[in-house]
């Protein structure tokens, strides 16, 4: 894994969202997997700033989000889809037709899992997958467990997810979905490079297990030592527990 840690989240915000626009002015019709939570927030805003200084063109794009709540649909304020209209779609001019979204309102979820995955894969597969990491060491919604699914499926929520998602819900834990749909580890896996962003001291333990722990189904992000192009992308206080702490 190659890791950078940054003096704060402001600098790595910016540089994830300046390497970003840097490879689509390269390659305009970049595939691209894309996160939410609070930590991505900054890049998005980095990237808007971009868009509006010019210099980077979204018009080629595809992307495809991670994942989506089970029983929300788009137009549902707490979905995830909203949260990617209110901090990037739409400030940006991608093809709304290139907008690829796991739909949480579906009446056949497996269904929507196998067309998601089919649209991946015509779309030619994900050329740059960005992530977060849950406090508990998921990506997307692959929650600890002792079994983890390779393609795209319908998971539980674990109650400190679902706390950790609150905020969507005006602060109440109660109203976020117990269930959500999810790109798989292997969906993750296959994207051509991945960049994950990890800020803050609640992240320092599963940033250390992802990195430097042994390979476990208990820390779906430790997967990611199998891939050979993966960005681990920190702040001081998530890099906090490395042993070998890398400078910027
Ligand atoms: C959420 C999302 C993940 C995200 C993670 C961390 O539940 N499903 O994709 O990376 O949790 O969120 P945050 O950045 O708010 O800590």
């Amino acid at each position: 894994m190659d890791i950078t840690v940054f003096p704060g989240a402001n600098q790595l915000a910016a540089a994830v969202a300046e390497r970003l626009a840097g490879h689509l002015c390269r390659a305009r019709s970049l595939v691209l997997g894309l996160p939410t939570g609070r930590t991505p927030l900054g890049f998005y805003r980095n990237l808007v700033r971009i868009a509006r200084e010019g210099r980077v063109d979204f018009s080629g794009a595809t992307t495809f989000n991670l994942d989506e709540f089970l029983g929300l649909g788009p137009e549902e304020p707490g979905s995830y889809r909203q949260y990617m209209e209110r901090h990037f779609f739409r400030f940006v001019n991608i093809d709304r037709r290139n907008i690829h979204f796991l739909d949480g309102s579906t009446p056949d979820p497996e269904g929507e899992c196998a067309r998601y995955e089919r649209a991946i894969a015509e779309a030619g597969g994900i050329d740059v997958q960005i992530l977060g990491i849950g406090s508990n060491g998921h990506i997307g919604f692959n929650e600890p467990a002792d079994h983890l699914t390779a393609r795209s499926h319908v998971v539980r929520l674990r109650p400190e997810t679902r706390r950790a998602n609150a905020a969507l819900f005006a602060g109440d834990a109660d109203r976020v979905p117990h269930q959500a749909l999810s790109m798989g580890m292997a969906t993750i896996l296959h994207a051509r490079t991945i960049v994950l962003m990890a800020t803050g001291s609640e992240k320092a333990g599963c940033v250390s297990a992802m990195v430097e722990g042994p390979l476990t189904t208990r820390t779906p992000a430790s997967f990611l030592q199998l891939h050979p192009d993966v960005h681990v992308m920190l702040d001081q206080a998530a890099a906090r527990k490395l042993a070998d702490q890398v400078r910027f």
